[in-house]
């Protein structure tokens, strides 16, 4: 009953802490109290509590720490009409599903969210540790029908929005490091892998997935990444509510994409990396291919590529690749 169980959180949500009687939820949903009583048990079962007080009705509690779909949806409020929500307890990779999907035909646009994957896969053949029911691992589907040189910038534009959503939101101090990880205090928070299908010139398909660490506790994680890595529970020092920040990251993402593909859109990028930017002023080392760069960062290119000033004086400007700091 998904359809059932969304207008019922929807109604608890909007009404905050205050009780939304079973009179109005069984009129709403055109069944009986005892048929919402019925749908708040199953999801009580389902990790959410919920106040039940004669003659005045529910108010929820407690919602579950971990993706539950109706819940993410139910949070969507207005974004529901604008994007496809596909969940899966578990995939192997969120953006592999999504490129299936995309070839077995389905409208764009939708996310694949999962609640683990057991092949999540990061940039440059690496894999993306992907635990249980604790993180956020999201694929973003488009069908751009664009040059592939207009959407050089895309992953840049998106992680950008991402930043400014949690910085405003949650008054956490994310960063962007150039090209795809989104970091706080230093540690690597979020990775970003955009795959394109292009084809006769045009980009037809386009997945942008992400992996956001949130709730995961990290005492079992490889070691490597205990030091590199953390959550945004550590860095806000609380748990957050998983499901509206999904929410919260699907809407960003839909509005960003259809900003950007409206164009006009290189005043706002700039603003965006100016207050985002992790790596402005700092010595670096760019690794593209074989070749290796070393200077300073100076900003980004139009096209977004990385802007280098060599020892000698030069500026060099990097498009892709894997840049580290050195101290
Ligand atoms: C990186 O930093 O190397 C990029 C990591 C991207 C991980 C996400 S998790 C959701 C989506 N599915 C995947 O298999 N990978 C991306």
């Amino acid at each position: 009953m998904p359809q059932t169980d969304i207008v019922i959180l929807k109604a608890l949500l909007n009404a905050k802490e205050a009780f939304v009687s079973g009179n109005s939820l069984a009129n709403a949903l055109g069944i009986s109290r005892v048929g919402v009583w019925a749908r708040l048990e199953k999801m009580r079962e389902q990790g959410f509590s919920f106040e039940a007080v004669r003659h005045r009705g529910y108010r929820l509690v407690h919602e579950p720490l971990q993706l539950h779909d109706r819940l993410t949806r139910a949070y969507l409020d207005g974004n529901e009409t604008r994007i496809k929500v596909l969940y899966e307890p578990e995939v192997d990779s969120t953006n592999s599903e999504a490129e299936r999907q995309l070839a077995a035909g389905l409208g764009d646009p939708f996310v694949v969210l999962a609640g683990h994957q057991t092949k999540g896969r990061g940039r440059l053949g690496r894999t993306w540790h992907s635990p249980k029911d604790c993180n956020i691992y999201a694929s973003f589907a488009f069908r751009p029908q664009m040059a592939p040189a207009r959407m050089q910038t895309i992953t840049l534009w998106l992680g950008l929005h991402l930043c400014d959503l949690l910085h405003r939101t949650y008054d956490l101090p994310i960063k962007l490091k150039w090209p795809n990880d989104l970091l706080v205090e230093d540690k690597k928070v979020a990775g970003m892998l955009t795959e394109a299908r292009v084809d006769s010139d045009l980009t037809r398909d386009l997945v942008f997935g992400l992996g956001l660490n949130v709730n995961c506790r990290m005492e079992n994680w490889p070691r490597d990444l205990q030091q590199r890595a953390t959550t945004l529970q550590l860095a806000s020092r609380e748990p957050l509510r998983i499901n509206k920040l999904a929410a919260e990251l699907i809407g960003t993402v839909v509005e960003a994409y259809e900003s950007f593909m409206k164009g006009g859109w290189q005043d706002e990028l700039m603003r965006l990396w100016q207050e985002h930017d992790y790596l402005g002023g700092r010595p670096v080392k760019a690794v593209r291919g074989r070749e290796e760069v070393e200077g300073k960062v100076i900003g980004i290119t139009p096209d977004g590529s990385l802007q280098l000033e060599t020892k000698s004086g030069d500026t060099v400007a990097i498009s892709a690749g894997e840049v580290t700091v050195k101290y």
